[in-house]
Order: structure tokens, then sequence, then C-alpha cells
């Protein structure tokens, strides 16, 4: 249907010029609805075997995505380069190790080399700096107060570096958000109920506060029997606060002065979003042109298992997982959770902002929870979830991979617009044979519709942007396209690549930018001019993917230095 459309588009083109078609045509922003309607996205199986499991990923600035699953479960299936091993007495599986539990993965030549990690990561966070390095946090045993990082190096002589007892407390299954500031804040953990810094604020007399770990109350209210509040949902709003949600609750909180601002109504329902009860959040676009200029925030959570299901997984009744999502618009006066149904159930479900602002729901289980052999029921359909369009309008479902993605599967967001799935290993070891899920060393690419060919006509090409941009700096992003629609139908937005596990993308978020105006250059060629974030409340500094879109149909990112 879209491609009728466009063939009239295209006919009307030669009629009229561009500024006297009606935008009413189209409905904005995501101007074709009809885009998802018979296609369904294609799946493309990258690697049979990458050796590891993905069950922690981030894309890096110089296109190469780091994974790595966990070092306290035997041997994985890809060796360390030149015979090395890693020796770690406190291991609780295999003290000599000879393999790789990390590795660098290159998008542009689908190639990956191992990496040497010393001490386990197992259910770890993270997030990346401004300068483009990772910083890893925590992790099991002797890995739960290491701080890691990886710089990306332009050669192959980068690996991990340790420091070991670097976090003043354990961090396991805690939750890393990048701040204004370029520190990075790791809140909570397994029985952690507080926050601390990265760097670590200096000790007194340089700094005011001589702490290095700050209590938060709301992680021990939000502990229920099962535990559901591991990995809370952490988002940086554009006030400066933190959004933090555990269990079914959520606060706006102030860290800098450890003050907790507002609690929000809990979620409709009252079945628990985290882990165990594995959901997932995004927090949707910020669109900078939005009306009296106030950018507005808002929270989406979706999926997760009802109350107590993780203690009935383990006697093996598996509950069917939540088909709900919520939306929480922040500041509102009167803030409320805007309840809608999901197409199908899903536990362990990874949320991603697309290239389009719209959300991919990918991996996942139909029942039971997140937790060693607690999950039945794979759904191995992506939906996709357009935020703006009508209630009743807003999901697609995606064609089916055909490899279920259960507990300690990742999803990333890939610079071209693909999304990327790795891991399952929902096992204490890695086991390949003989069980219900065997751990998954593959990786696969789903490629949403808007990739398809047929769109290539409208599908802008990039030609050039400029590699930094500073806060409320005005820029030019020039680029091609064949069929130009219409200036109403271009946007630009960036996205800053998140740290995926658990279902959960740290520091994920997409800022709309402001648009300044579109114009014709030559031919086929056009500028958009645009101002760049606010502040660095609204985008952190660091490395973002930008993408133009025109059409509903994204250009591939590029990398842009924010700050
Ligand atoms: C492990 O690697 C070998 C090749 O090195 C491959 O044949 C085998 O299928 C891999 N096993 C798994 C479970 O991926
Ligand atoms: C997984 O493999 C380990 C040994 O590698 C074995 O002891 C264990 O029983 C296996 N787990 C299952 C669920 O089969």
């Amino acid at each position: 249907m879209f491609k009728s459309l466009l063939f009239s588009l295209t006919s009307l083109l030669i009629f009229f010029p561009a500024k006297h078609i009606s935008s009413q045509l189209f409905p904005l922003p995501n101007f074709p609805s009809l885009l998802y309607s018979g296609t369904q996205g294609e799946w493309t199986l990258l690697h049979a075997s990458i050796g590891i499991s993905a069950m922690h990923m981030q894309l890096l600035h110089n296109n190469k995505v780091i994974i790595f699953d966990r070092t306290d479960f035997g041997r994985s299936n890809l060796s360390l380069p030149g015979g090395r091993c890693r020796y770690d007495p406190t291991d609780t599986v295999l003290q000599n190790d000879c393999t790789a539990h990390s590795v660098l993965y290159d998008i542009g030549t689908n190639q990956y080399r191992p990496l040497t990690v010393q001490t386990d990561t197992w259910c770890s966070s993270g997030a990346v700096l401004p300068d483009g390095t990772l910083v890893q946090t925590g992790g099991f045993n002797d890995g739960d107060r290491v701080v890691r990082t990886f710089s990306p190096c332009i050669d192959d002589s980068c690996d991990w570096i340790e420091f070991p007892n670097y976090l003043s407390q354990r961090r396991w299954y805690a939750t890393n958000q990048i701040l204004p500031d370029g520190r990075v804040i790791v809140v909570g953990g397994r029985r952690q109920f507080s926050y601390e810094f990265y760097p670590r604020n200096p000790p007194a007399p340089f700094s005011s506060s001589n702490s290095q770990s700050f209590n938060l109350r709301f992680l021990l209210e939000t502990r229920d029997y099962d535990e559901n509040n591991l990995y809370p949902f952490v988002h940086l709003l554009p006030d400066g606060n933190l959004f933090i949600f555990a269990n079914t609750r959520s606060i706006l909180f102030d860290y800098k002065q450890n003050r907790l601002i507002r609690e929000f109504p809990q979620i409709d329902g009252g079945d628990p979003r985290n882990y165990p009860s594995t959901g997932s959040s995004v927090l949707l676009p910020l669109d900078e042109n939005s009306r009296g200029g106030v950018v507005e925030a808002e929270i989406m959570v979706c999926g997760g298992a009802p109350r107590a299901s993780y203690g009935q997984a383990v006697v093996k009744l598996f509950a069917r997982a939540l088909s709900t999502c919520g939306r929480l618009v922040v500041g509102h006066a009167d803030p409320s959770w805007l309840m809608e149904d999901m197409p199908l159930p899903r536990v362990m479900g990874d949320m991603l902002i697309l290239p389009t602002g719209d959300v991919i729901i990918i991996n996942g289980a139909e029942s039971g929870t997140a937790g060693w052999e607690l999950g039945r029921d794979p759904v191995t359909r992506p939906i996709i979830y357009r935020p703006s369009s009508q209630i009743g309008q807003r999901y697609s479902i995606m064609a089916a991979s055909p490899r279920p993605r259960m507990y300690h599967s990742s999803a990333i967001l890939l610079t071209d617009g693909r999304v990327m799935v790795g891991g399952s290993n929902p096992h204490v070891y890695y086991n390949f044979t003989d069980v219900m899920y065997p751990t998954d060393l593959s990786l696969e690419s789903f490629s949403p519709p808007y990739l398809l060919a047929e769109y290539a006509a409208v599908r802008p090409i990039i030609l050039a942007i400029k590699e930094t941009l500073g806060y409320g700096e005005s820029f030019k992003v020039s680029f091609r396209v064949s069929e130009y629609l219409s200036s109403s139908m271009v946007s630009v937005r960036i996205i800053l690549p998140s740290f995926t596990t658990h279902s959960f993308a740290m520091n994920q978020r997409m800022v709309v930018m402001k648009m300044q105006g579109v114009y014709h250059e030559a031919s086929d060629t056009y500028t958009v001019v645009g101002v760049g974030p606010s502040t660095a409340e609204i985008a952190p500094p660091g490395y973002y993917l930008l993408f133009v879109v025109h059409a509903g149909i994204p250009s591939s990112g590029m990398w842009v230095k924010i700050g």
C-alpha cells in the first residue's frame, strides 16, 4: 500500500512543487502509518557462534561493539589469543581459564576478536564517558567492586583495564546513568540500597562530602519477597533529576542533594516490572521542537511478570507474562499512568528507540521470569510501537526469529538502523545441548521495515556533518535524497547508544533536534539547519548517532560528539 501511495506522491510531485503539497496528506511525524502493513522486517544470522554469549553489549563510536558474558560458568567456545590464560584462584568454577568471555565485534567487517576480562562481570552495568571510553562497573564475586574501562582504538591493541576495589559497595544488578557533568551514577545492586559515582568523590578536604556511597531508601522499600527491584530503571530527565522505577513504584530524585522530590503513582495493576519480574523501560524521544519550548519527558514501561511469579517458576508454575505498557508524563501536575495493551505478553523484552522515534520491543518470553531455567514460551516476534500514532494503531507485529532469546539475551541499535540481537544463557553453565533453551552464542540482526530497498528513493543519505556540536549551537547537515517530499517531513535526531543487559538499555535516549529549515542546494542535495541540544541535562556529553529522517525513512547514523 505504501508503495502505491509513494507512487501517487511521486506523480503528484511532477505537477506541484513541494510547497504546494498539504501536510494534511501525511499524518506526521510518523508519516507512513501504513509503513508496516504487509512488511514485517527481516532477520539475518551474522554469526552462528561468536564463542561467547552476548549478555552485555555496547556500541562504541568506532563502529565496534563490545560484548561480554561472565567468567564463572566454565569454558567458552573461544580461546584467548597467544596461549593466554586467566588464573583466578577465587573463581567459583574454573580457576585456570584459557577462554575468552568478551569480544569486540566490528560492524563493518562482521569480524570479532577476543578480549580479556580478569574478574567476574556477571550481571554488571556500564556507561560510556564523554570521551568514548566504556566504564563498566561491578559484577559478582571477585568482580563485584571492580571498575573496568575499555577505550576504543584504531588498531587491535586495546583491551579491558581493571581497577580492583574501586567501588565502595558491591554492585551486582545495578544500573548506570551518564550525568550532565560527565560522571556516571551507579544505582543499587543486589542488597545495596544506595548509589555512588564514577569517578568516585575525592576524599575530604577536596570534597564537601566524605562519603562515597549515598543511601537510597526507595530501593529498600521496593524490595519484596522475590526482590523485584534489581536493575532499577533509571532515566536522566531534562530538569537534571533522575526518574527511578523499581518494582511498581517510581520517584523523581535529586541525586546531588540526595533528596526525594516526589513519588509518582504506582503503575496500574500492581505487578512488578523489574528483575526478576523483568520488564523494560524507555525515556521516549525528547523533542526540542515542542510548543512553548518545554521539552516534555515521558517514560514508558512495558511487560514484566505478575507478582510472585518468580517463586512459582521455581516450582515449575510458569505464569503468563504481563501484556501491558504504561506511559507517564513526568512533568504533569497530576501525573498518572496511561495503560495500553501489547498484542503479546512479554517478560525479559528489550526496548530500543529506533531512528524513527518508534520503539522496538524484542527478545524474551511469554511466561515465567528471569533467572536460571525460569522462562518458558519464547516470544520470537518483535513488536514496533509508534508513540505518536493514535491508540489502537500503535503496535505492529514483526517477523519471527528462528532463535529463542531467553534470560541473558540482549539487543542494541547499530549505526545503520539495524538491531543486533545476541545471547541467551538461562543456565548456570554453558549448556549447549540437552537443555530446553541451550546457551546461544549466535549474533543476529533484525532489519526493521524502514530498511527495505523499496524506500531507497525517499531515504536520505547524509553527505556531511560537523564532528562536534555544542549546546545550543546551530548546525547544518547536508543530505541527498532522490524523491524529496517536503520540509515538514524532515527531522534530525540523535541517539545515545545504550549499554544493554538484562532487558534494560541503560543511558539510551533520543533527542529530536530543533529545526530551523531545509534548503535545496542542487538537484538532489539539501541542507537541513538546526540547533544542537539546549542543555547537558537533555543530552549529556558524549558520542551520539545522528540520523536524518525523511518521510518516515531514516538515513544511516553518523557519529557526532555533543558537548
Ligand atoms: C564452538 O566452536 C566450534 C568451532 O570452533 C563450532 O564448530 C561449534 O559449533 C561451536 N559450538 C557452539 C555451541 O556454538
Ligand atoms: C550444564 O552443564 C553442566 C556441566 O557443564 C552440568 O553439570 C549441568 O547439569 C548442565 N545443566 C543442565 C540444566 O543440564
